[in-house]
């Protein structure tokens, strides 16, 4: 993989004020790192890449994920095992679309990526242990990334982004999912900043989650409830952020992530959530080819 890509910083552009309040936001466009490993995920795959280089000598590893039918991980996933010459599978929740893949533009892409795919029930998509060990018995020269990419190992690729001078900013934000980019991402914070997550999804696990990948910052880490109805259902007002930024700003935003963080950061300004003088920098986490 060229490592150029790791080592650019990212776009960090003014996006409003609310003068009345004194606060600025700023936008960090991660979504423009890669053009198919977009956002969090470039950085949060970093880590497995580079083991996956070191492990593979001559045989190469097959890559295997899992994710949903809509997943940008897959999508991620898939593009990565090309790039390194890695064979993948991806093991997809849900049987539905196991006859008819061409109907998710995610499974679309990432079968042109040469990934192949195992769609599992629900209910044994919950076990991943147990995937996992039944198809490492067939498949024994594996790698295995977690859903999301999330693990110790996603952590290194943030660490690049170190060197960005963040301190003027009092804020810094995210979409969250599983919490793996909110723990990378927060390593970013010096002592006076705060991180708040965005969760879209209902995860019980975060905060412990966070807390493991990440204990130094765990203190100045906030979430905040972003679902707006529901992961990836539609909602008038996540439509109407998606046109305002595409009319105002000329910046694409997709509608289960990135659009619900801001909706719920531009309600939480409003309802006075952040004090005067804020000056928040919000992270683009891409994930556009879901839009
Ligand atoms: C565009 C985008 N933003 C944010 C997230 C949340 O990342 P995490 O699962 O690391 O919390 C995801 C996760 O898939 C994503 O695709």
């Amino acid at each position: 993989m060229d490592q150029d890509i790791f080592y650019q910083f990212p776009k960090i552009q003014f996006l409003t004020h609310f003068p009345d309040l004194n606060i600025e936001l700023w936008i960090m466009r991660e979504d423009q790192n890669h053009p198919e490993i977009s956002g969090n995920k470039l950085r949060k795959l970093y880590g497995h890449l580079e083991k996956i280089k070191r492990l593979s000598t001559s045989n190469k590893p097959r890559l295997i994920t899992f994710g949903g039918a809509y997943s940008n991980h897959i999508a991620a996933g898939a593009a990565a095992a090309e790039i390194l010459g890695c064979a993948s599978l991806g093991i997809i929740r849900g049987e539905e679309l196991a006859n008819n893949t061409a109907q998710s533009k995610t499974l679309r892409l990432a079968q042109n990526k040469g990934m192949d795919f195992l769609f599992v029930s629900r209910e044994a998509y919950r076990n991943k242990d147990e995937l996992q060990r039944r198809v490492s018995s067939f498949i024994p020269d594996a790698y295995w990334i977690p859903e999301g990419g999330t693990s110790l190992e996603c952590l290194e690729g943030f660490n690049f982004l170190k060197a960005l001078d963040l301190t003027n900013f009092t804020h810094l934000c995210s979409a969250s999912a599983t919490g793996g980019s909110l723990a990378g991402y927060s390593q970013l914070l010096n002592k006076n900043q705060k991180y708040i997550g965005y969760q879209v999804v209902t995860n019980n696990l975060i905060l412990s989650t966070i807390k493991e990948l990440n204990p130094v910052n765990f203190d100045q880490i906030e979430v905040r409830d972003a679902r707006w109805g529901g992961y990836a259902k539609k909602h008038m007002a996540i439509e109407k952020i998606i046109n305002i930024f595409d009319k105002d700003y000329s910046i694409p935003l997709e509608p289960v992530y990135t659009a619900k963080m801001f909706a719920s950061l531009l309600q939480d300004i409003e309802e006075g959530r952040y004090k005067n003088g804020s000056k928040i920098l919000a992270i683009h986490t891409g994930g556009l080819q879901g839009r």
